[in-house]
C-alpha cells in the first residue's frame, strides 16, 4: 500500500493535524526527510542557500526542474510542492504553459506562486487545467526588489484586512492551500480561521494548520544570516568545520587511510 501523501488527505490535516513541512533541493536530503515530515518544497531560496545569490529572482524553471526531478527520485511518502520562479507566471498562457512542463517533467504534486488579488485570475486558469495551486501570501521574498527589501506584513489594521481577502480571494479562485510568511501572528490567525483550505506558515506564528522552514537555516548550514522566526535544531556548520577539519589533520599526518580502510 502506497504511504504518499495526497491533496485530500493533506487537505484533512487541517485542523485535525499539523502539517510539517521542509525544503529540500537534491535527493540525499530529500531521502532523510522524508519519513519525518508531510510535505517537501523544493524552494526557490535554493537560488540563495544552494547557488549562492543574493536573492530568488535569477533562479530559473529549469534549475527548479532539475532540482525537483533529484528530490522526487528519492521521495517516497511526502507530498512535494514545487515553487514556481520569478517570472514564469506572469500571464495565463505562460503559467499554464510552465506548470504543464512542472507536471510532464517532474512528479510534482503541486505548484506555488506568490502573490494575492491580482493572481486570481492566472490561478483560477491554472485550476480549471488541472494544476493543483498553492498560494503565498505576506511577505512575498520574490518582491523584495521592487518593494526594496524583506519588510514584514500585517502591521497595520489596513494591511492586514488586505492579506485577509487576498486568501480568501485565492481560496475563491481555486487555491488548494496557502503559504503565510512573515506577518504579525494574528493575522495568520485570522486567514487560517477564514479559509477553508490549509495554511501552512513560515515566520507566522504557531497557528497556521502547518510550518515550513528552510533546510539549510533550521540545519544550520546557511551562516549569512538568520531570521527570528528560525530555529536551528542542529549545528551543521561547526559539525562539517569539525569533521573537514578532522580528515584533513589525517590526511596530512599519514593516519588516513589506515589498515580499516585500506583493501
Ligand atoms: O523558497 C522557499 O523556500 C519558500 C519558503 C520560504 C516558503 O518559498
Amino acid at each position: 500500500m502506497s504511504h504518499k501523501l495526497t491533496l485530500k488527505k493533506l487537505q484533512k490535516m487541517k485542523g485535525q493535524e499539523k502539517i510539517v513541512m521542509i525544503t529540500a533541493y537534491d535527493a540525499l536530503f530529500a531521502s532523510l526527510f522524508d519519513s519525518y515530515v508531510d510535505m517537501i518544497l523544493v524552494g526557490d531560496s535554493l537560488n540563495m542557500s544552494f547557488s549562492g545569490k543574493p536573492d530568488t529572482i535569477s533562479a530559473t524553471i529549469d534549475q527548479m526542474i532539475y532540482h525537483t526531478q533529484a528530490v522526487c527520485s528519492r521521495v517516497e511518502q511526502s507530498f512535494i510542492l514545487f515553487d514556481m520562479p520569478f517570472g514564469t507566471y506572469s500571464d495565463k498562457e505562460s503559467a499554464l504553459r510552465n506548470a504543464v512542463r512542472v507536471y510532464q517533467e517532474t512528479e510534482a504534486d503541486a505548484i506555488k506562486l506568490e502573490g494575492g488579488r491580482e493572481k486570481v485570475e492566472i490561478i483560477r486558469h491554472l485550476s480549471d487545467n488541472a494544476i493543483a495551486v498553492f498560494g503565498h501570501i505576506g511577505l512575498k521574498p520574490q518582491s523584495a526588489r521592487s518593494e526594496g527589501g524583506y519588510a514584514i506584513k500585517g502591521k497595520s489594521e489596513a494591511e492586514k484586512q488586505e492579506i485577509i481577502e487576498n486568501a480568501l480571494a485565492l481560496e475563491d479562485a481555486g487555491a488548494v492551500a496557502l503559504i503565510i510568511e512573515g506577518v504579525k501572528p494574528d493575522v495568520a490567525e485570522a486567514v487560517t480561521s477564514r479559509v477553508s483550505i490549509p495554511t501552512i506558515g513560515i515566520g507566522a506564528g504557531v497557528s497556521c494548520d502547518g510550518q515550513v522552514l528552510v533546510w539549510s537555516d533550521m540545519l544550520g548550514f546557511f551562516e549569512e544570516f538568520m531570521p527570528k522566526f528560525v530555529k536551528q535544531y542542529m549545528d551543521g556548520g561547526a559539525l562539517v568545520r569539525e569533521a573537514v577539519q578532522n580528515y584533513a589533520a589525517e590526511v596530512k599526518s599519514g593516519t588516513f587511510p589506515d589498515e580499516a580502510h585500506t583493501y
